[in-house]
């Protein structure tokens, strides 16, 4: 059933933050009309599974694991970048999984991530301002002016890649990458390959025991599909509405509208006003949806958020990302808990430890500590569990990438490092070793719930 009022052009009546000055409005919408005759990137039915699979998050029987890149590139785009990255995540899901004893939802922050709100409409490079970069969708990130100017054409290369990106990720997934014996294995290189990471070899070991037990007891190992799979859904921020509206259909199968663009679309921190074209747009589409929370959200704006989003109550159709920053998470979080509880919203929780946690490093760098994250994570478990809440699942920034954007981890990364191979198109993102290091930290807060 259609949202009450609602069109895939009614945000166009609602305020809406973030969008770029397009030079040639007529040539925005030429783009736009391209785009709507192009085919969709996912399928409702996929939706659905996903939006399925968060009705079990939110009741506390499945955790949800949701990372990739602040923003992904045109430049930096090759098969071997998103095979490291889906390893990464199917290494990180093993430890999760296991350590959770309930099933991992895999989400990635890929596939169209290609725009990026701003805390400033301008950037000062020496001593002239231009506009900022908002992500390969919509301008350049080169330093002069003329590489700012948005350009529509940007937003048919970014379909394209999602379109490329996805079919390589659905080729992985079940085309025998996903096995579990070789992530297991990948997982007991990493762990025999530092003096640190012999510190996990206990949980390394007691999956390796696992998966001895199944083969004793009969059950072929090689032939079950589910250890050879795995579901990967997309997601990103659905910040150019215009390019979302391009993309959303109706299902020809229930009749209901869809973002096709991909499973899971969120509204970031900076775009989540209530009245605002970003809620109003997502709130008429049946994709799952989540909606970002810093350490500002009152109470109130949360309900809000929940019955603007969400007002029938479907169990998965809403997460709430919570991003506070470990300094302030264990304060602000629990008042926002139990309204939103207390209220009865069946919602999943998520904990986004980075964008509260960004700093500039002495030597110039946007950065985040590896500690902060995994501090964040803690505050987060803590107040959920003080609340008798799920800690439903984390969201990341990552790469596959041996990168040196954020500081610390178990092969301790220094601000003098920073420079070495810092790589993002946007914000500071785990490595690969990082992320790993920080799924068996978040396994042992599982196992100590
Ligand atoms: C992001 O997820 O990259 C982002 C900008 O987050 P937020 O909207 O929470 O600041
Ligand atoms: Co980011």
């Amino acid at each position: 059933m259609d949202a009450p009022d609602w069109s895939p052009s009614s945000w166009r009546e609602r305020p809406s933050a973030q969008q770029p000055d397009w030079p040639d409005p007529a040539a925005f919408d030429l783009v736009l009309k391209r785009l709507g005759a192009l085919p969709p990137l996912v399928f409702a039915g996929e939706a659905r599974a996903l939006t399925a699979g968060l009705a079990q998050v939110a009741a506390g029987e499945a955790f949800l694991l949701q990372a990739g890149d602040c923003a992904e590139s045109f430049d930096d785009f090759s098969a071997d970048g998103i095979r490291d990255k889906l390893r990464v995540i199917l290494q990180m899901a093993v430890v999760l999984t296991y350590s959770a004893g309930v099933p991992v939802l895999k989400v990635g922050r890929i596939a169209g991530q290609f725009a990026k709100p701003r805390s400033s409409p301008v950037e000062r490079v020496g001593d002239r301002e231009i506009a900022a970069f908002r992500g390969h969708m919509v301008n350049d990130p080169g330093l002069t002016a003329e590489a700012r100017v948005p350009d529509p054409e940007r937003m048919v290369q970014a379909y394209h890649q999602a379109a490329s990106t996805l079919n390589l990720l659905r080729a992985f997934t079940k085309g025998g990458f996903a096995d579990l014996s070789q992530v297991h294995m990948w997982n007991r290189e990493f762990v025999a390959s530092s003096r640190e990471g012999r510190r996990y070899d206990a949980i390394a070991g007691e999956i390796e025991r696992a998966m001895r037990f199944m083969a004793a007891c009969g059950i072929d190992l090689g032939a079950e599909e589910q250890l050879h799979q795995v579901d990967l859904y997309t997601s990103h921020d659905a910040l150019i509405l215009g390019y979302e509206e391009a993309l959303t259909r109706r299902d020809s199968l229930t009749g209901d509208w869809y973002d096709c663009s991909a499973h899971l679309l969120w509204i970031g921190e900076r775009t989540r006003q209530p009245d605002g074209a970003h809620v109003e747009f997502l709130r008429g589409v049946h994709n799952p949806v989540a909606v970002k929370l810093g350490a500002t959200t009152t109470p109130e704006e949360a309900l809000e958020l929940c019955a603007r989003l969400n007002p029938d109550g479907v169990p998965g159709r809403l997460c709430l990302v919570t991003r506070m920053g470990a300094a302030k998470v264990e304060a602000t979080l629990p008042p926002l808990i139990a309204a939103v509880r207390d209220a009865g919203h069946p919602v999943v929780w998520v904990c986004d430890p980075m964008h509260g946690n960004t700093f500039v490093s002495p030597s110039g760098r946007k950065t985040r500590h590896f500690d902060d994250v995994l501090a964040e994570i803690r505050g987060f478990f803590a107040v959920h569990r003080a609340a008798g809440t799920w800690p439903g699942g984390i969201h990341l920034e990552l790469t596959g990438d041996d990168v040196t954007e954020c500081l610390g981890g178990a092969e301790e990364v220094l601000d003098t490092h920073l420079d070495e191979r810092y790589m993002t198109a946007c914000d500071p993102r785990l490595n690969a070793r990082q992320s790993l290091d920080l799924a068996y930290g978040v396994a042992e807060l599982l196992r100590a719930g």
